[in-house]
């Protein structure tokens, strides 16, 4: 290493710092969370994505502007379609968000979202950021809430991931120092931390659940999952009548799947990486990533979408139409329940666990075997159709 490459790292780093201190000023000027109720109409976008986004995207919609068609002609609430966000798009402008789709998205309330496909690095496609992760950012969508619930074996878990820090903070500007040496950074604020858990152990007590366990990595990253770990633990105090454990990340791997242990888990708060991580694992117990929805909450916006990615190798193999639309779905009950349609989501999860788990007359296989993602929402629509009357 030169000195001279020095200085540029350093004065990277230092660019660095500053943003993210900025980020840490603007998250304590904050106000309140949006009152839907206050609005006059809600605004809601609908961004199909890329590779199998579009065709999970459309069954999806298509219930959930069934089931809030009285409220469309009310004029309480107004669907926006959003194209831009594909892959195509943002590789030609260069950006993971192209500005025009950014303030058509800004001008919404909530979002459902489709998957998007994200450019590896040294990959033939120009290395743009996740659409995904620049758009948590750009709307400070800090809480990616995850449920995994499997009744018959008493599994019923709810991820709080944080979503906008951690590893992902600035995870794309890392830095070349020379040839040889490289750096990544991991971000962990006290406001960004404290609202994350929070949510977590709010939700923990309105739900009546009794135990919250906070995961990390205390023991070798010390400095930020040790200001996550403390934190969270101070939050936890305010809750008397709440259990909090805590548990390093690899072990609670190992714990998910020890039947005698993972159904004390009940609410999890995790730095954004691990709950990427072991979302995934959790999903699959209960039928894989494509069964799985997800929440991304901030104070002012929300987005609802899969957890899985775009499947490109689907579409390649030309089995699009095959894909399963029951993450998207799982991400619409949430989405209802979250702009107060308790009722309307209690209904659409009734109708998702009649098809998915119960009756199951069509299987979704990913292939020509089983059902199209089209013959699954009429199966979904008839059935939320025969729940209402
Ligand atoms: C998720 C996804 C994203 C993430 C990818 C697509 C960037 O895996 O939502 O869990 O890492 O957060
Ligand atoms: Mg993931």
């Amino acid at each position: 290493m030169t000195e001279e490459q020095l200085q540029v790292a350093l004065k990277k780093f230092e660019g660095l710092v500053r943003e993210q201190s900025e980020r840490s000023d603007r998250i304590k000027a904050q106000k309140e969370f949006i009152d839907y109720d206050a609005l006059d109409k809600i605004i809601i976008g609908v961004c199909g994505g890329d590779g199998i986004g579009p065709i999970i995207t459309k069954e999806s919609a298509r219930v959930l502007k069934f089931m809030l068609a009285d409220e469309v002609a009310a004029g309480k609430v107004e669907f926006r379609d959003i194209d831009g966000l594909t892959l195509e798009n943002r590789v030609a402008c260069g950006k993971a968000i192209p500005d025009d789709v950014l303030e058509e998205l800004k001008a919404c309330h909530v979002i459902l979202k489709g998957p998007t496909t994200t450019p590896q690095a040294g990959g033939p496609v120009k290395n743009i950021e996740s659409a995904n992760v620049a758009m948590r950012r750009a709307l400070d969508l800090f809480a990616n809430v995850r449920p995994v619930k499997i009744k018959e074996q008493g599994i019923d878990w709810t991820f709080f991931r944080e979503n906008t820090e951690g590893a992902y903070a600035v995870g794309s500007k890392g830095i070349h120092v020379d040839d040889d040496l490289a750096f990544d950074f991991v971000v962990a604020t006290s406001e960004g931390t404290e609202r994350i858990a929070r949510m977590a152990y709010d939700y923990a007590k309105r739900n009546g659940k009794e135990r919250v366990s906070i995961i990390n990595k205390a023991n070798v990253i010390k400095t930020t999952d040790g200001k996550f770990l403390n934190i969270c633990k101070k939050v936890g105090e305010e809750y008397p009548e709440i259990t909090t454990d805590e548990w390093y990340i690899d072990i609670t791997t190992a714990k998910l799947i020890d039947e005698k242990r993972r159904r004390d888990f009940k609410v999890f708060i995790l730095p954004n990486l691990y709950g990427d991580i072991i979302t995934d694992e959790a999903a699959e117990f209960q039928g894989g990533v494509g069964t799985a929805g997800s929440a991304n909450l901030g104070k002012r916006y929300a987005m609802f979408e899969a957890i899985h990615g775009s499947a490109p190798r689907m579409i390649q193999e030309g089995r699009g139409d095959y894909a399963d639309p029951c993450s998207m779905l799982r991400a619409t009950v949430m989405l209802l329940s979250h702009i107060g349609k308790q009722e309307k989501a209690d209904l659409l999860e009734r109708a998702l666990d009649i098809c998915m788990l119960e009756e199951k007359k069509y299987q979704i296989t990913g292939r020509p075997d089983g059902a199209t993602c089209q013959q699954f929402g009429d199966y979904v629509m008839e059935t939320v159709k025969s729940l209402m009357k």
